[in-house]
């Protein structure tokens, strides 16, 4: 039985008709990049609503949010962000691209999210931020997170790209630090038709300027600057496209979370370590991750039943040629590295049925069982 790991088609055929309707209106307008578009502003107003912050600012990458936010937050040269090296490589480009070090703690191997001890061993008198990332749908532990930044005067921003909808004791992330980076590329729980993001923040001062450098740093006053930016606003095709998906997005993480219950279920005596979701935390499963010595052998004998799988990630960011130079904490990465070397992530989309993530599930726990016995 074939179990693609994607389909983004059938979320377009789920809402075809809004979808035709909202982006024939705006191409027809011939509005399509504006400062304040109407879009825009009806999907920031919706996303602000939905993770409960005071603002949240349409652009066109999740990246962008990330270094909007940590200019915004004054991170520059001589500063030093403690983040994890488990994790896409925009959470650490966008770090070094301010001019600050990027400072890598370890994670757990059990959640696969920062671990809090190794962040506190990491701090120096340089530390200005941390940047939890909320890996694969789940949020990192944001209490002890929060108690080590108010300790250690910290800045705390987000990296919240693959955690949209997820909440930590029914509080939606975005709302643990200054700001927050989602990510609405095609693949994320909520995908755009292309490149998209949005920053969420509580904090009015960091929003003005946020929304400053969004559009080369321009104030409210059209061709006066006040900070240097970027080109990073978000089309209102994309807007208008997300806004009707965002009516969605509740229904499609439930969904995500029940097709990952049937794999729970399955693979609770197989050979596949399966991970942790933290006391508190809701979990939106972006990935249904788990850890297989054995993973290379594993994800081929999956091809050959037709299940997709993917490797999140092959190698820890530090290991990446532009960062072999970065400054690991005194606690090392070991388990990043593990990580890197076990982790499969199996099909976990909201279009597909239950009797294909049985399947995968099957296969996954019997080749487990039998890769063991070899
Ligand atoms: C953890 C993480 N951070 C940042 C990003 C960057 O988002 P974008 O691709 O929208 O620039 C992504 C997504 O790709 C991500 O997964």
């Amino acid at each position: 039985m074939k179990v693609p790991f994607y389909d983004i088609k059938a979320q377009y055929d789920e809402l075809q008709q809004p979808i035709d309707a909202a982006v024939h209106e705006v191409i027809s307008s011939g509005t399509y990049t504006i400062s304040g578009g109407k879009h825009c502003l009806q999907l920031e107003e919706a996303v602000a609503k939905f993770h409960q912050t005071k603002h949240a600012i349409s652009l066109n990458s999740g990246t962008d949010a990330l270094r909007i936010l940590m200019d915004s937050a004054g991170i520059g040269p001589g500063d030093e962000v403690i983040t994890t090296a488990f994790t896409f490589v925009a959470s650490v480009e966008t770090i070094m691209q301010t001019g600050a070090a990027p400072v890598f703690a370890d994670i757990e191997l059990d959640t696969l999210q920062i671990d809090p001890r190794s962040i506190e061993a990491a701090i120096t008198p340089r530390t200005k931020a941390i940047m939890p990332v909320h890996l694969f749908g789940q949020m990192a532990d944001v209490d002890a997170i929060s108690a080590i930044a108010k300790r250690h005067n910290l800045i705390v921003i987000e990296d919240t790209a693959q955690a949209i909808g997820s909440r930590h004791n029914g509080v939606p992330a975005g709302n643990f630090g200054i700001g927050a980076g989602l990510s609405f590329y095609v693949t994320k729980n909520l995908g755009a038709a292309g490149d998209a993001g949005m920053i969420l923040t509580n904090d009015d001062a960091i929003a003005e300027s946020c929304r400053s450098i969004r559009v080369h740093g321009m104030g409210r006053e059209r061709y006066y600057y006040d900070h240097l930016g970027y080109t990073s606003r978000m089309d209102e095709v994309q807007a208008a496209f997300l806004h009707v998906k965002l009516s969605a997005l509740e229904k499609w993480n439930n969904r995500r979370a029940q097709l990952a219950a049937i794999y729970e279920e399955v693979l609770a005596d197989s050979n596949l370590k399966l991970l942790k979701t933290l006391p508190g935390n809701n979990h939106t499963y972006h990935q249904y991750a788990v850890l297989c010595e054995r993973r290379d052998e594993l994800q081929a004998e999956l091809r050959k039943a037709e299940v997709d799988s993917m490797i999140y990630y092959p190698v820890p960011i530090h290991k990446h040629l532009p960062y072999k130079g970065c400054k690991i904490g005194p606690t090392g990465l070991a388990r990043s590295e593990e990580a890197a070397n076990t982790v499969l992530c199996l099909p976990v989309h909201p279009h597909l049925q239950e009797d294909q993530v049985q399947f995968a599930a099957e296969q996954a726990k019997n080749f487990s069982l039998n890769l063991v016995a070899r």
